[in-house]
């Protein structure tokens, strides 16, 4: 049941900091606090590159696990939303890893793009949240999501299960290629094993998430914007709206505003900007004056440390928890999914069975 929630929606956003938790109680063990990862039949330090394939929400946790694995690990990642992967036929890299993302394991899209990288050879190691599904019988390797059914067809907690998995696997490959030393990983475990109390505190926000939400439900069309790691999750942001509100979003990278999409905005086009503290803050703060300076009404994601700065601009920030950079992606996704939960509400539409859309899209 609900268990005295709305709907199952708001119940899974809910969970988000349980499950967290027991992702990562999967994957973190709390003795040596290391990640400690199943048994490969591959060696994770002799990966040339890695393939990202998968569909929707778990295509955006793929985009925010390439940052990661760029970045961290300096592992070169190829991703494609497996609809386009599945015809690519992109010439892979012997010894590369097939990375596959999905909540049911049981998407067309993306089990015909694993078959693809699996028959050119590519072992495959697959996020799943189903671990008795196709995609987990023809895997080679399953990390589970530990998110529990997931009912809603907008994907909450499943999302960010996905992204402590991505972020484990980003320490585990960043550890066998000599990217990270001792240090370096205690500080990365460190960060998220802190996720799941800052998670719940995002929770606190909702009257101000509220407030957000009503001039978000008054628009026809919103701009998402964000950069680096907070890109995809304007993504995730911009699809969940759409998907439960049928408000047109669009999520762009803050640094392309000025090669299109500015043009789009004046006052009727909200701009929910996704900006943690770190190094690309300024930055897109640069381009959110930008849009201000056009009559853009701006909407800001931000967090403890760059609040000041950023309400000097908006109309509206919300400081949400100040975690390590490297897991903002996942606080500042709860607090997207948030609004777009909220603004369903307000526009009274069903929020957990959405026009024409499947919890699981089996057919091509
Ligand atoms: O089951 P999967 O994770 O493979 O599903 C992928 C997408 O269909 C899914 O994430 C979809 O985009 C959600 N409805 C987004 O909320």
């Amino acid at each position: 049941g609900k268990d005295g929630y709305r709907h199952y929606m708001e119940k899974e956003l809910h969970e988000h900091p349980l499950v967290i938790g027991q992702t990562l109680q999967r994957m973190i063990d709390p003795a040596t606090r290391k990640v400690v990862l199943p048994e490969m039949p591959f060696d994770l330090a002799s990966l040339p590159r890695a393939v990202i394939t998968a569909c929707g929400s778990a295509f955006f946790a793929g985009v925010v696990g390439r940052y990661w694995l760029e970045e961290i690990a300096r592992l070169p990642v190829d991703i494609d939303v497996a609809s386009e992967m599945r015809y690519r036929n992109p010439p892979l890299t012997p010894g590369s890893l097939g990375i596959l993302i999905s909540q049911s394991g049981e998407t067309a899209d993306t089990l015909a793009a694993m078959r693809g990288l699996k028959n050119a050879g590519l072992p495959i190691l697959s996020v799943l949240n189903a671990e008795h599904s196709s995609m987990a019988r023809e895997s080679d390797v399953v990390l589970g999501t530990v998110a529990g059914p997931e009912i809603s067809v907008a994907s909450t907690k499943a999302f960010t299960a996905q992204l402590t998995v991505l972020a484990c696997l980003t320490i585990a490959i960043a550890r066998a290629r000599g990217e990270l030393d001792e240090t370096g990983e205690e500080e990365l475990v460190s960060a998220l094993l802190d996720l799941p109390s800052r998670a719940a505190e995002v929770f606190t926000h909702d009257d101000a998430i509220r407030k957000m939400a009503s001039v978000v439900a008054e628009a026809r069309d919103v701009l998402y914007l964000g950069r680096g790691s907070a890109y995809p999750v304007a993504m995730e942001g911009a699809l969940k709206l759409k998907e439960i509100s049928y408000i047109h979003a669009e999520a762009y990278a803050a640094g392309e505003m000025k090669h299109g999409p500015i043009s789009l905005i004046d006052r009727t086009v909200p701009i929910v900007a996704t900006v943690p503290s770190g190094v690309l803050f300024d930055k897109t703060l640069s381009n959110l004056q930008e849009a201000k300076a056009r009559g853009g009404r701006l909407l800001a994601f931000t967090d403890e440390a760059g609040a000041d700065r950023l309400s000097a601009i908006a109309e509206q920030t919300i400081a949400l928890p100040k975690v390590h950079p490297f897991v903002t992606p996942i606080i500042q996704t709860i607090g997207v999914q948030m609004l777009a939960y909220e603004t369903a509400l307000l526009k009274g539409t069903d929020v957990d069975q959405p026009r024409n859309l499947a919890k699981s899209v089996t057919v091509e």
